[in-house]
């Protein structure tokens, strides 16, 4: 194996040699997010993805996260250093699905979740992430919205929006896991903690927590409440930077299956290779690129909720 602080170097000097710009989710290895310009939740990193000068984008997330970015910023080299880094959930619904179901719900406006492909996102009236989901249901005039593809975000945002919401029944297989039995475990072996959870947890997850948000909504809310002790319902990804903001706090993860293997198989390796042969170019066709970005865009100028 090379050695990382050598390898974290020259990922530093191909980025500078390229103009690039590496991106990285909140799940992603330690030594990626160390290395990276910048960590986020998906929101946050498509807004830098649009908002950023430089000429190429490495993206080291999942495929929809990158294609996300492709889609914002067409005149960009868009990389992912895996291009197998798949997300399950986004693979739970596709278009001719997604046709089938408007037309059962003529004139009902559909909210993709980013966590979707981009011919899905084409189809669809405006996304929304984890972090801006109730202000986008929200934001439309329609009395009626149809959300895919989770099943969990969908309901999740119903219990708060002034929406008649519908929902496609798809899910996350890492947040999934999450037993209540675990989470009920941590809260009575940690008395006075708090937990948080990320909404693609189920309702039953939903109902134990303190607050419910953002991979980025957590790094607020660790860094503002009380609690010494706060249990994460969340892939472990996420404790990299908790820990590095909080380091007088204590984190706990419930579960020992709250690991997304897709989002943990980009290593610096990859990323070097990457760039050195500006391999992985993700790319969107022009009429699916152009219809996705308009529900992106749409999104964009929409608030977040935490
Ligand atoms: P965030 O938008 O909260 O980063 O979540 C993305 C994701 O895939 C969670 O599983
Ligand atoms: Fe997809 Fe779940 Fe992995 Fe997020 S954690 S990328 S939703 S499989």
């Amino acid at each position: 194996m090379r050695d990382r602080e050598e390898l974290k170097k020259e990922v530093r000097a191909l980025l500078k040699e390229r103009d690039a710009i590496m991106l990285a989710h909140n799940y992603q290895r330690d030594e990626v997010q160390e290395t990276a310009d910048l960590t986020g939740d998906s929101l946050a990193l498509s807004q830098a993805a649009a908002d950023s000068p430089a000429k190429v984008i490495v993206f080291c997330g999942v495929h929809f996260m990158a294609e996300s970015a492709a889609i914002l910023s067409p005149q960009k080299t868009v990389i992912i250093p895996r291009m197998d880094a798949g997300c399950p959930m986004a693979d739970m619904i596709t278009p001719e699905d997604l046709i089938k179901e408007k037309e059962k719900r003529p004139g009902v406006p559909v909210v993709a979740y980013v966590n979707t492909s981009a011919a899905v996102k084409a189809l669809s009236d405006i996304c929304c992430t984890s972090a801006n989901a109730v202000s986008v249901v929200n934001s439309l005039t329609e009395d009626r919205v149809y959300m895919i593809p989770d099943k969990n975000l969908s309901h999740y945002v119903s219990l708060t929006a002034r929406k008649k919401m519908e929902w496609w029944g798809g899910f996350c297989p890492t947040h999934e896991r999450l037993k209540v039995s675990e989470v009920l475990k941590a809260k009575e072996e940690n008395p006075g903690a708090v937990f948080v959870c990320h909404p693609e947890c189920n309702p039953e997850i939903v109902r134990l927590a303190d607050h419910v948000c953002s991979t980025s909504g957590m790094y607020k809310f660790a860094k503002k409440t009380e609690a010494q002790t706060i249990i994460v319902g969340t892939e472990m990804g996420i404790l990299y930077k908790l820990k590095k903001e909080n380091p007088e706090k204590n984190f706990i993860i419930p579960s020992k299956a709250l690991i997304c293997p897709n989002m943990k198989l980009t290593t610096l390796d990859d990323v070097a290779e990457s760039l050195k042969e500006m391999k992985n170019i993700v790319t969107v066709p022009d009429d699916i690129r152009a219809k996705a970005k308009a529900a992106l865009d749409r999104m964009l100028k929409v608030p977040r909720d935490f």
